[in-house]
């Protein structure tokens, strides 16, 4: 941190929060709330002066509560800049003045309560976020007595009362009587690989190897201190961390594999007594211990919804951000010019998410050094005849790519390309057919349904599969030899928000006796919330089918991933029964019923026509 501080390249702006995003890749807008600091920090001298004689005390969130700090404090010992802050929620001396002895004692006059919030306008060409995670509170497994029990602390909490720069500068003591336990045990997997609704179901992946370590330093500092390791599996992959793990167990560290199900203190001397299966011997154990580090796991940011909303970005089910391709472009972001780096991604340890931010800040200087940048050939192009100007297409769009249209002044929404990734899910939406996609247009899309039902229709299953999942899946299956019905016939599209209701109802109005549509997971989609409108989209078709008097499982939506090829070939064979079991009655009947719908529709279309033409 300091070294960034001091790079003559660099500019550092601490205590300070982006209010808004606008703009796209080479071209983003940035807004910059920096805070009041209420003391001048090129003139603070961290004399320390004002912090002795300002009378409040609020418990240190740095030292994770174990000590206090005043109203003007410095937030850490290496924080940048080096000066003191005040916390105006706390102080006694503002609007009126009641207090104001900070100010009096200051010789350089660098405290000003009338300091105010700025903002800074910042142009950017490409963004790295890389914000971070926050840690699991483990309130909510009360039988651990976490908040009850004084001499059940945190991992986090463990690591402030072993620094040097702690609370105890470094002498570890236990929260209740002051004096060094002879005995500490550790629960692995807090909040962490947890099915029951209290924790999160992923592995942290930081906890096994931050408990080695810290039995070590255990060891280390206190020679003969009993340490006892609570665990499921120990999870030791990476370099040297097996070797960490064989010494801890040769330092005299008992792993014992359980987690213990009660703990329940001693009134008398204050000690705890859990009580685990061991599950390696399948006995139930009692361990008396003085002390207990619950190993917390790690969730995403609690402000996560904010920082994704800014960046238009996209997250997985467990709530961390999605990147473009796990493999491919594991740094990059769904939306251009934007790259990602450290837990904000996954749970990671220092040294990947070192990793990773070097990754981040060479894609974001190849893109800065060529000054220029590719955007996508398959984007939406609007047909500003057609357009009411109902605005859709900009709600739509998961990219911000479409400026909304001005009603009033009859403009048409315009399409940023440079921000477009081409998901289509515009062209779907659109009521008026006033958008298009490059490449995957109506048209194109309708000519492959003719070609599929022009001979014998009823023996086919009409598929749209999304490129990135669905049509990669049944590539999977084909790859993998897996048998799949021949009757199946794929339309590709770049994700399954292109499937326009046109498009199904043009097969069911051909003879399709089933339609499928098929794209990626959920959290998987390649164009961050597009598949929510193919969702959407369906309910309503189903609906309509509905009305219509058509079965309305004679429509199927399925998410199928690109290695699922078992399921591709699953789905495919259950829907090779279904065509089976339409009747040739229900074909004539939908056709019959969709042509007239059409007829309708184009009737009042012709009608609408005329009066705009008339007006
Ligand atoms: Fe597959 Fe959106 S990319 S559903």
């Amino acid at each position: 941190m300091m070294d960034v501080g001091r790079h003559p390249k660099v500019e550092l702006m601490t205590f300070s929060e982006v209010e808004s995003i606008t703009g796209f890749v080479g071209n983003f807008n940035v807004r910059v709330r920096q805070k009041a600091r209420y003391v001048d920090a090129s003139e603070c001298t961290i004399c320390a002066e004002c912090a002795e004689v300002c009378p409040v005390a609020i418990p240190d969130a740095y030292q994770q509560g174990f000590s206090s700090r005043k109203a003007i404090y410095l937030p850490f010992p290496q924080a940048v800049p080096s000066a003191y802050v005040l916390d105006m929620e706390n102080c006694l001396g503002n609007n009126p003045i009641a207090c104001g002895k900070c100010a009096e004692v200051c010789e350089k006059k660098c405290i000003d309560y009338d300091d105010q919030d700025k903002f800074v306008d910042l142009e950017v060409g490409v963004i790295i976020a890389a914000t971070g995670m926050d840690v699991y509170d483990p309130t909510a497994y009360d039988e651990y007595g976490y908040t009850r029990y004084e001499n059940v602390i945190t991992s986090m909490e463990f690591e402030r009362l072993i620094c040097a720069g702690g609370p105890t500068d470094g002498h570890f003591i236990r929260p209740s009587d002051r004096k060094a336990p002879q005995s500490i045990g550790f629960i692995q997997c807090v909040g962490s690989r947890s099915r029951d609704g209290r924790g999160n179901p992923y592995c942290s992946n930081i906890c096994c190897m931050n408990t080695v370590k810290d039995t070590l330093l255990l060891c280390d500092h206190y020679p003969g201190i009993a340490t006892k390791v609570f665990y499921m599996d120990i999870r030791a992959f990476g370099k040297g961390f097996e070797d960490l793990y064989m010494r801890s167990r040769e330092e005299g560290v008992r792993y014992i594999r359980g987690i213990p199900g009660t703990v329940v203190e001693n009134p008398e001397n204050g000690n705890l007594v859990l009580t685990v299966e061991n599950t390696t011997t399948g006995q139930l154990e009692e361990h008396e211990l003085e002390m207990l580090v619950l190993s917390q796991g790690v969730i995403p940011r609690r402000d996560g919804d904010q920082i994704k909303h800014l960046l238009t970005l996209s997250t997985t089910s467990d709530g961390f951000i999605m990147e473009s391709h796990p493999k491919l472009k594991p740094v990059d972001a769904p939306t251009k010019g934007v790259f990602i780096a450290g837990c904000m991604e996954s749970p990671k340890d220092v040294k990947d998410s070192v990793t990773q931010a070097g990754a981040a800040a060479a894609r974001a200087s190849i893109l800065l050094n060529a000054g220029k940048t590719r955007i996508e050939a398959i984007t939406s192009q609007i047909n500003s005849e057609l357009c009411n100007f109902c605005g859709i297409c900009a709600k739509v769009c998961p990219y911000n790519a479409i400026l909304a249209p001005d009603r009033k002044a009859k403009k048409a929404p315009i399409i940023i390309q440079a921000a477009c990734a081409g998901c289509g899910a515009c062209a779907a939406e659109c009521p008026q057919d006033a958008i298009g996609m490059r490449h995957f247009t109506n048209d194109q899309i309708m000519a492959q349904v003719d070609a599929i039902l022009a001979v014998e229709p009823q023996k086919h299953l009409v598929t749209f599969a999304c490129n990135w999942c669905s049509y990669a899946g049944g590539d999977n299956a084909g790859t993998a030899r897996l048998q799949y019905p021949t009757s199946c016939r794929l339309i590709r599209t770049m994700c399954s928000g292109r499937v326009d209701e046109k498009f199904i109802m043009r097969a069911f109005r051909m003879g399709a006796p089933m339609v499928l549509v098929s794209g990626c997971h959920f959290a998987d989609c390649h164009y961050i919330s597009a598949v929510r409108w193919t969702q959407k989209r369906m309910d309503r078709i189903w609906s309509k089918l509905d009305r219509l008097g058509i079965r309305d499982d004679r429509l199927r939506l399925e998410w199928i991933s690109a290695a699922e090829g078992q399921k591709f070939a699953k789905v495919m064979r259950e829907l090779e029964d279904k065509v089976k079991s339409v009747t040739k009655e229900e074909i004539e009947f939908t056709m019959k019923v969709l042509a007239e719908e059409e007829a309708k529709a184009q009737e009042k279309k012709a009608k609408r026509q005329l009066e705009v033409t008339v007006l």
